[in-house]
C-alpha cells in the first residue's frame, strides 16, 4: 500500500471529441490502483448526483438548446456541486481524483467555442470555485477532423453537432491554456495506440508522484 498522502492529488483530463481521455481516465485508475493509492475516478459535467442531473440536460437536445451563457453557468453550478460534495471531500481524504473533463472544458468550449471569452470564464470560476485548482491537468490533442471521426463512430452528443470551426477554436484554446499554465498542464499526443497514450500518460503523472511535487 502506497503511503496515504496528507491532501490527495487531482487530477484531469481533457481534449476535444474522441480524444480517448475516457478511456484513459479508467487506464490511470486501474494503474495508481494497482500501486497501492486510492483513487476515485469522476467526470464533469456530473461526478455527483445532483450534477448528473445537470448533465443531461447539456449532453441531450439540439446544438442551440443552450445559449453560450447559460450553458456555461450550467456547467459551473454542475462543478460547484461536484467540488464541494464529492472532489474536495476525496481529497482531504488523501485519495487521488481523477476527473474526465474540469473547468478547462469550459474554458475551451464556452470562452473559445462559443466566445464568451477569458474574463468571463475566469470571473464565473472565481465565484464559484475560489481558488481551488487541479494539481495536474493533461490536455489529449488530437487533429479536429480525426476526433470528429472516433467520437461519431461511437454516438454523438449536443456538442459534437456543433460546426466544424467551433471544433478548431476549442483545440487552439486547449493548446493556448496549456501554453499559458505549463506548470500545471501538460499536452499529450492523443495518436497512436491506446497503450501508447497510456504509457505517454502515466510515464508523467507516476513521475510526478515519486517527486512529490504534485
Ligand atoms: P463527454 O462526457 O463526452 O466528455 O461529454 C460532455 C460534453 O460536455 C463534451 O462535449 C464537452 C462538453 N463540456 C463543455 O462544453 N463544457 C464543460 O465545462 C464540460 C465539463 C464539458
Amino acid at each position: 500500500m502506497a503511503e496515504q498522502r496528507a491532501r490527495g492529488l487531482f487530477i484531469t483530463l481533457e481534449g476535444g471529441e474522441g480524444s480517448g481521455k475516457s478511456t484513459q481516465v479508467k487506464r490511470l485508475g486501474a494503474r495508481l490502483d494497482a500501486a497501492g493509492h486510492e483513487v476515485v475516478l469522476t467526470r464533469e459535467p456530473g461526478g455527483s448526483p445532483g450534477a448528473e442531473v445537470i448533465r443531461e440536460l447539456l449532453v441531450t437536445g439540439d446544438p442551440d438548446r443552450w445559449d453560450g451563457m447559460t450553458e456555461a453557468l450550467l456547467m459551473f453550478a454542475a462543478r460547484r456541486d461536484h467540488v464541494q460534495r464529492v472532489i474536495k471531500p476525496a481529497l482531504g481524504g488523501g485519495k487521488i481524483v481523477i476527473s474526465d473533463r474540469f473547468a478547462d472544458s469550459s474554458m475551451a468550449y464556452q470562452g473559445y467555442g462559443h466566445g464568451l471569452g477569458r474574463e468571463t470564464i475566469e470571473q464565473l470560476y472565481v465565484t464559484t470555485l475560489g481558488d481551488f485548482r487541479p494539481d495536474l491537468t493533461f490536455i489529449f490533442d488530437l487533429p479536429v477532423d480525426e476526433g470528429l471521426k472516433r467520437a461519431n463512430a461511437r454516438g454523438s452528443n449536443r456538442f459534437e453537432g456543433m460546426d466544424v470551426a467551433f471544433h478548431h477554436r476549442l483545440r487552439d484554446g486547449f493548446l493556448y491554456i496549456a501554453k499559458l499554465e505549463p506548470e500545471r498542464c501538460h499536452i499529450i499526443d492523443a495518436s497512436g495506440t491506446e497503450d501508447q497514450v497510456e504509457d505517454r500518460l502515466s510515464a508523467i503523472v507516476l513521475k510526478a508522484i515519486e517527486a512529490g511535487n504534485a
